[in-house]
Order: structure tokens, then sequence, then C-alpha cells
């Protein structure tokens, strides 16, 4: 028995950065993102006979996908997170699961979010072969679970905009639709994980207050969203992938995402928004790679703006930057 399933990234306009104690991934703040169907993880899930009844992790070959090398740490967290779906829905076989992203990974374009989506969704779907009644295609739940592996995949569930409060994840009604594209400026893995990441920041001063601060920003950008004023929301999505950034530089252990080129292109797109008095929206994850989000009948200046970037790695929603 075998299925295979995919399951899009998303990017944080309002970063969850920071946990609360405890188990389940549960966030210091709320978050809100743009689910990026273009950029995806494909995974294969089969039972097999294992002698030892370990599940198993491989790279999954397909056209298109980056070559996923899952550090130990990596697959185990993964493995763990199948073993937790295997309990909750009392199943007791063993699987081999393949995973790729067409997408370079753990460079800051959120494949924890889409790895745990699809693993999630998949497993799901497989085991409701074996055991119907364990199923619902509810994504509020599957969100939840899918939570407890990566906090950032719970909002992968929802397309295209998606809020996470502390409840869970929940899709928004918003008419505004987006194209992305990334310039990847990094694609080697990260020296610092996401999730040790989520550990430092506690210990920066600015974490005081950094709370307030995202919630008095998320309330900003929801009605700046709901009602398209596009410059004052590129004022706050500029402002929290700072704000998000500072914590990492300023942490007891320090750690930098940014590199000087990233530095360099960033002043570059904030004096021509000065100038312009129009661009697109910009934010980092974590890593250096720029996202940039352009209003979905900004094509042609989108288009124009990228030739700047003929000379880097363009991924966009639309096929050729
Ligand atoms: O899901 P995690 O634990 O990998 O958290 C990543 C969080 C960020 O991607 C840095 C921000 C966000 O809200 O997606």
């Amino acid at each position: 028995m075998k299925i295979s399933k995919s399951a899009p990234s998303n990017i944080a306009l309002i970063k969850y950065m920071g946990k609360v104690d405890g188990l389940g991934n549960k966030p210091a703040n709320a978050s809100v993102s743009y689910t990026l169907e273009h950029l995806r993880t494909h995974v294969e899930i089969e039972r097999i006979s294992s002698a030892n009844g370990r599940d198993q992790w491989q790279p999954l070959q397909i056209e298109g996908a980056f070559p996923l090398a899952l550090k130990p740490t990596g697959q185990e967290k993964f493995l763990n997170h199948f073993g937790r779906l295997k309990e909750k829905w009392g199943i007791k076989d063993t699987y081999l699961i393949k995973s790729a992203n067409n997408f370079p990974s753990d460079c800051g374009l959120a494949s924890s979010a889409s790895s745990f989506a699809a693993l999630t969704w998949g497993a799901a779907e497989l085991f409701q072969k074996t055991a119907p009644q364990n199923w619902g295609d509810d994504l509020t739940e599957l969100s939840r679970l899918s939570r407890q592996g990566s906090g950032s995949s719970c909002r992968s569930f929802f397309s295209p905009w998606a809020l996470w409060r502390d409840q869970g994840a929940e899709p928004l009604k918003f008419s505004l639709r987006l194209h992305h594209a990334v310039i990847i400026l990094e694609k080697d893995v990260k020296a610092v994980s996401s999730s040790e990441a989520h550990k430092r920041v506690l210990t920066s001063p600015r974490f005081q207050g950094r709370i307030k601060r995202a919630e008095e920003k998320l309330e900003v950008l929801l009605s700046a969203i709901s009602q398209e004023r596009w410059k004052e929301a590129h004022e706050v999505i500029w402002d929290e992938f700072w704000d998000m950034h500072e914590l990492f530089h300023t942490s007891q252990s320090p750690f930098r995402y940014m590199t000087s080129e990233c530095r360099e292109i960033l002043s570059w797109m904030e004096k021509k928004w000065k100038q312009e008095k129009h661009g697109p929206w910009i934010t980092l994850d974590a890593g250096p790679n720029i996202h940039l989000l352009f209003h979905n009948e900004d094509l042609a200046f989108a288009q124009k703006y990228l030739t700047e970037f003929n000379r880097h790695n363009v991924i966009t929603s639309w096929g050729s930057p």
C-alpha cells in the first residue's frame, strides 16, 4: 500500500518566532502567511516489511526536485512526527517515507512547513485506507497535528491566506492575490536551524515587548490587507522581518542569516520604494533569501523589477522571471 501527496510552503508576513514553554509548538505570538503553491514538498509513503520494525526515510527521486540530504537529526524529527501520527491513528505497520522538494531546502524557504504538511496529509490519506473511521478531511485537525512536527506547517493547509493564533491555524478570506518571487542568495543548509532560532530569540533583550509588537503589527496588517492599502502593508511587513532578524542578532549567542549581499539588495529595494512610492512587499524568512510579493495585477511591474536580478537565481510563481 502506497500513497503520493504534496503540500505547499508558505511565507509568513507576521512571523512565528519564539515558543511558549511546553510541547506542541505553541507560538509566542500569532502569525499570518501567504501560501506558496509553487514551492512544494512531495512525499511517497509505502508499507514495507522490516525486520526491526522501524520506519525509514529516503530521498525521493522526481523530475524537477532538488537533491534532499536530510541530516540524521532532520530524519529523526520527520520520522518521530510520523510515529506520533501512527500512534494517534493506531497504526502498527512499518513504512518507508520518501520525500523531495521542488526548491532548495533548509535555507529559509520554509521547507519544514511544506515537508511536515505533506507528511501529515499523506499519512492521513494513507491510513484512511486501512482504518477509515480514523480519518476525516478535517483540515483544522490535520493542521493541528502537523503543527506538532513543525509549527509553521499548520498554516500550509489553508490557501492562500492563513492566520495562526494559539488555538490553531485558520483560513482568511481576503480577496487579494499575489505573485511571489524569491531571490536565492544562499542555497546551502543554514548553520542555525529554525528550532534553534526559536530558543535563542528568548534570550534577546528585544524579546521583551516582542509579543506586543507582533500583535499590534498583525492587527494593522490584517486591516491593510483587507482594504488593500498596499504601502501600509509593505511598511509593516518590512518592519516585521527586521524585528525577527534583530532578535537573531541580539540573542545571547547571536547569529546572522543576512549576508552583506542581502543587505545591499535590501538597501537598493528600500531606496527604490522611496523613489517610486511603489514596490513589492519584501520579507525574509530565517535565511538570507529575499521573498517578494507583487500584487496580482502587477505582473508586468514584477517582471521589470526582477530584471535587476538577472545574475541571481530567482524562483517565481509564474515561471521564468
Ligand atoms: O516551523 P518552524 O519551527 O521551522 O518555524 C519557522 C518559523 C519561521 O519560518 C522562521 C517564521 C514563520 O512564521 O514561518
